[in-house]
């Protein structure tokens, strides 16, 4: 299917969120920022430490009220103020997942009562015993047992605590998952279970979501499509592939070179490249945003974008 045809579930138009410190100081953590994610795609997200990602995240769930710009969910503008019961149908189709497992499930409770927390909160068992299967249900498609339902988080593994996370997140049959960085804190050896199970749960269930991350090199398998922050900002946009062979914005690059390369020859003759944000003359030429090619945006002055045009037909 065309890219143009796919059906937007979820458009974000110049979104900023800012947080004041005190009188004199404000924190522009998302500023300004507009992409769409398309249904049934998961659409990556990535920068470094402090880029604004996860705050980009939660202002999306409404856990920030956003300093200006909107946000559309299946053709609904949801960062004003909703009605309860909008709301409510609103918290059903988005969930969260998070980087650290361990500390996003409360140790006090037994799983079973972790990821019944929303089908109590939406009322989705017709009886206790409902209630219970839907929990053993939940806990077999993310590959744990059921047997597992009687114990507490900390008698499990991180990459179990993160299907836990998942099948909580699962149990409201949310269409929209935001997973803020699922992966970062397990095992290498771990990360690519539990991407597969994502990606599996994605095909079976349709769902669409917002990968976030801090380096490209798993990004850029499980994205069909890679959006790349820096400082507040999104800087490109492009396919997967594209993004990965044809990278224009220096700070892509810079991520790109950090990725360490399977081949221990090729490894060691790996050249990280550095990020140099002052090489942009944004006070005296204004950046605007280009689709280069196809699908591909970048962000930079007319200066900069003609030199990007030069570059990509190189390529
Ligand atoms: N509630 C808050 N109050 C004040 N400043 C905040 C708040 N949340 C985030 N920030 C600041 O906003 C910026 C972006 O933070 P954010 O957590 O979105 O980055 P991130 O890209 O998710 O980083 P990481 O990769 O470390 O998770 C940072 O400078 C952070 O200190
Ligand atoms: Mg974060």
């Amino acid at each position: 299917m065309s890219v143009e045809e796919r059906e937007v579930i979820l458009e974000v138009k110049h979104l900023k969120q800012y947080f004041r410190l005190d009188k004199r100081s404000v924190v522009k953590a998302v500023d300004d920022i507009s992409f769409e994610i398309y249904k049934g795609e998961t659409f990556g997200l990535v920068g470094e430490s402090g880029s604004g990602k996860s705050t980009t995240g939660r202002a999306i769930i409404k856990l920030y009220q956003p300093t200006s710009g909107e946000v559309w969910f299946e053709g609904q503008r949801v960062d004003t103020k909703l009605s309860h019961s909008k709301k409510k149908a609103f918290n059903k189709k988005m969930q969260m997942i998070f980087q650290d497992p361990q500390a996003s499930l409360n140790g006090r409770m037994k799983v079973e009562d972790i990821i019944a927390e929303g089908i109590d909160v939406h009322n989705l068992a017709t009886s206790k015993k409902d209630r219970l299967n839907k929990v053993f249900e939940l806990l077999e498609t993310v590959g744990l047992n059921r047997e597992h339902a009687n114990r507490y988080p900390h008698e499990f593994s991180g990459g179990q605590r993160q299907r836990i996370g998942i099948a909580r997140a699962l149990a409201i049959e949310p269409s929209f998952i935001i997973a803020d960085e699922p992966i970062s804190a397990l095992d290498v050896s771990i990360q690519a279970q539990v991407v597969n199970l994502m990606n599996q749960l994605k095909k079976e269930r349709g769902l669409t979501y917002l990968f976030i991350a801090h380096d490209l090199s798993m990004v850029k398998y499980i994205s069909d499509r890679v959006a790349v922050m820096n400082k507040g900002k999104i800087v490109e946009i492009a396919p997967s592939d594209e993004l990965y062979h044809a990278p224009l914005h220096p700070y892509t690059k810079s991520l790109l070179s950090a990725i360490p390369l399977p081949d221990p020859r090729t490894e060691r003759r790996r050249k990280r490249i550095g990020y140099d944000p002052s090489i942009h003359n944004y006070s005296q030429e204004k950046p605007k945003w280009l689709e280069i090619r196809k699908g591909h945006w970048i962000y930079g002055s007319d200066s900069e974008l003609n030199d990007y045009e030069v570059e990509l037909q190189g390529k």
